[in-house]
């Protein structure tokens, strides 16, 4: 069954390695994430937005990730991702999802706090884990300049008292990364990422992680990234074999037709940012 990140996350923190975990969207997407980390003997988190939960179903996701993880001798984390609404993190739990992230990273410090711990209450006594976000990513399209881009990173001082009073179980942490694609290459901040890692025991998310160069990823890791998210590679990878597919096969109408190389391309994505992170043979 669907098993909590708790142990999983603190092992990896222990050991120094990260868990891959992957934004799905339907089935395809869910079986390629599966079946690579079950090829590489490796633990895998599946998350959803709550985008993705108005799209497909809070009890469809909820049953394919059950199946997935009942048909896998691997361990496999049902989670949550930005979610901004109480009432909807409520049913995700109530519904059988080990794992949920608060996003307050918009808010004020004192009202993220506050919006954290209510989930944490709720979460951890029914053996939930709770990831929040201090600090705030931001996008390509966000023209900052450099004191407002320094203001969004993660100050390491706050991330203790944040992680204390919250009482979550892993901070996303704002160090450069930014979701979706980059204009050019993205600028990590490796001290910053040091200075957290100093003063905050829990393990640490990096969000943002696709068209991140391999080398930028396996330094964060090495300097104490414990969680992966990894969203837009796969949609990428996936579509583009898609359309591969109907375009030399332009009349072609069966999904199991179009869909079987999509699956491919995306576990082929799934593999490489299981091993970057260091996941493989850790089931
Ligand atoms: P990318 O789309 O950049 O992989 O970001 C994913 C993410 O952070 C999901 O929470
Ligand atoms: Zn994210
Ligand atoms: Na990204």
């Amino acid at each position: 069954g669907l098993i909590s990140s708790k142990d999983l996350l603190e092992n990896a923190k222990e050991t120094n390695y990260a868990v891959a975990a992957f934004n799905i969207h339907n089935l395809e997407t869910l079986k390629a994430v599966v079946e690579a980390a079950s090829e590489l003997k490796s633990p895998v988190i599946l998350q959803t937005t709550p985008g993705t939960v108005k799209y497909a179903g809070l009890s469809y996701l909820h049953a394919m990730a059950d199946v997935a993880s009942k048909e896998n001798d691997i361990p496999v984390v049902l989670h949550l991702d930005h979610a901004e609404d109480y009432d909807l993190i409520v049913r995700c739990i109530d519904s059988g999802y080990t794992s949920v992230m608060i996003d307050g990273s918009k808010l004020p410090f004192d009202e993220n706090v506050a919006a954290v711990r209510k989930v944490v209450e709720y979460a951890h006594p029914r053996g939930v884990q709770v990831e929040a976000e201090l600090g705030r990513l931001v996008g390509a399209e966000d023209d900052l300049n450099v004191s407002e881009y320094e203001s969004s990173l993660t100050n390491p001082d706050l991330a203790a008292e944040f992680a204390e009073k919250t009482g979550i179980d892993s901070l996303a942490v704002a160090i450069g990364t930014a979701h979706g694609l980059y204009k050019g290459t993205p600028r990590l901040d490796y001290d910053r990422l040091k200075e957290i890692k100093k003063r905050v025991s829990i393990p640490l998310v990096l969000h943002g992680a696709s068209d991140v160069p391999d080398d930028m990823i396996a330094k964060a890791v090495e300097y104490g990234i414990n969680k992966i998210n990894i969203a837009t590679d796969i949609k990428i990878a996936f579509v583009k074999a898609m359309k591969k597919y109907l375009e030399e096969h332009p009349e072609e109408s069966d999904p199991r037709k179009y869909f079987t190389p999509a699956i491919e391309a995306a576990k082929e994505v799934a593999k490489h940012k299981i091993s970057l992170a260091g996941c493989k043979n850790r089931a």
